[in-house]
């Protein structure tokens, strides 16, 4: 299963990815986090430490092995597989930076989300392994390429108007890339009115509510990762995936 996080800056992508990658951590599943934003967090809240090199460099090596002996990504790589380099392990975890470097005009990061998407095309995954990717905020440089083969896409939402806006944006594009799946889940949740508010703005693809965790907003102030944390969001999102895990079995 690989699943990307989407939505405007600040909505709760990264918070809601990394939570998502401990609860499938805690059953057992192998998970592969991978920051797809250029301001990484990932590694912070998920307490992962030790020098990551960003995935934008594999393009090299990819040139370097398709000179000896073919491009690398033919061969259907396994997550265990994966460059050492690129990916920090920690128990069940691995974690990868894709670290996009952008021209002085602010141009498109085409090369690491050719990297990307080719390591998520052919990345061959069992039914115990989830991909998670933590993407770059907003629509303006949209992984087009990385959505691809993407099986499920959250674009997240808070209940106002800004986030509201982006996430339509993104549910046209993602129609537009024909992506399999995509479903929207409200973050930071006040009341029933919020909820009630946002179903009617996305109908069906409406799918999940999270409420507001004042812990969440603590362990930040204190620059705590999320490691250990159990507390209420975690509980929701523990239930978020068991809803994910329906929707894949359902389609599989
Ligand atoms: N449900 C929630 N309740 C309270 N605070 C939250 C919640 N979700 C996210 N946050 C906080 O909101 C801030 C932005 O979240 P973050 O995951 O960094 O957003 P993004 O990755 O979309 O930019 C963080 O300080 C995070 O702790
Ligand atoms: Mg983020």
């Amino acid at each position: 299963m690989k699943i990307a996080f989407s939505g405007k800056g600040g909505v709760g992508k990264s918070t809601l990815a990394a939570l998502l990658a401990l609860a499938f951590l805690e059953d057992g599943y192998k998970v592969l986090a991978i920051d797809a934003d250029p301001s990484p967090h990932l590694a912070r809240l998920l307490e992962v430490e030790g020098e990551i090199t960003p995935l934008a460099e594999l393009t090299e090596l990819l040139a370097e092995r398709a000179e000896k002996a073919g491009p690398y990504y033919t061969l259907n790589p396994k997550i265990e597989d994966l460059p050492e380099k690129f990916a920090v392990t920690k128990d069940n975890l691995r974690l990868m930076v894709l670290g996009a470097i952008r021209t002085a005009g602010g141009g498109c990061a085409c090369p690491e989300q050719t990297v990307l998407r080719r390591l998520l095309t052919y990345l061959l995954l069992t039914s115990k392994e989830v991909v998670i990717v933590d993407m770059e905020a907003g629509v303006e440089h949209f992984g087009r390429a990385t959505l691809t083969p993407i099986d499920l896409l959250i674009v997240i939402t808070q209940p106002f108007r800004g986030s509201v806006e982006t996430a339509k944006q993104i549910l046209k594009l993602a129609d537009e890339l024909k992506v399999k799946k995509v479903f929207v889940v409200g973050n930071r949740i006040a009341n029933a009115q919020q909820e009630a508010s946002l179903k009617r703005e996305f109908e069906d693809k409406y799918l999940f509510s999270l409420s507001i965790d004042e812990e969440l907003e603590a362990r930040e102030i204190l620059s705590k990762g999320l490691w250990d944390y159990k507390g209420k969001a975690y509980q929701e999102v523990k239930n978020l995936k068991k809803r994910l895990e329906e929707i894949i079995s359902a389609t599989a």
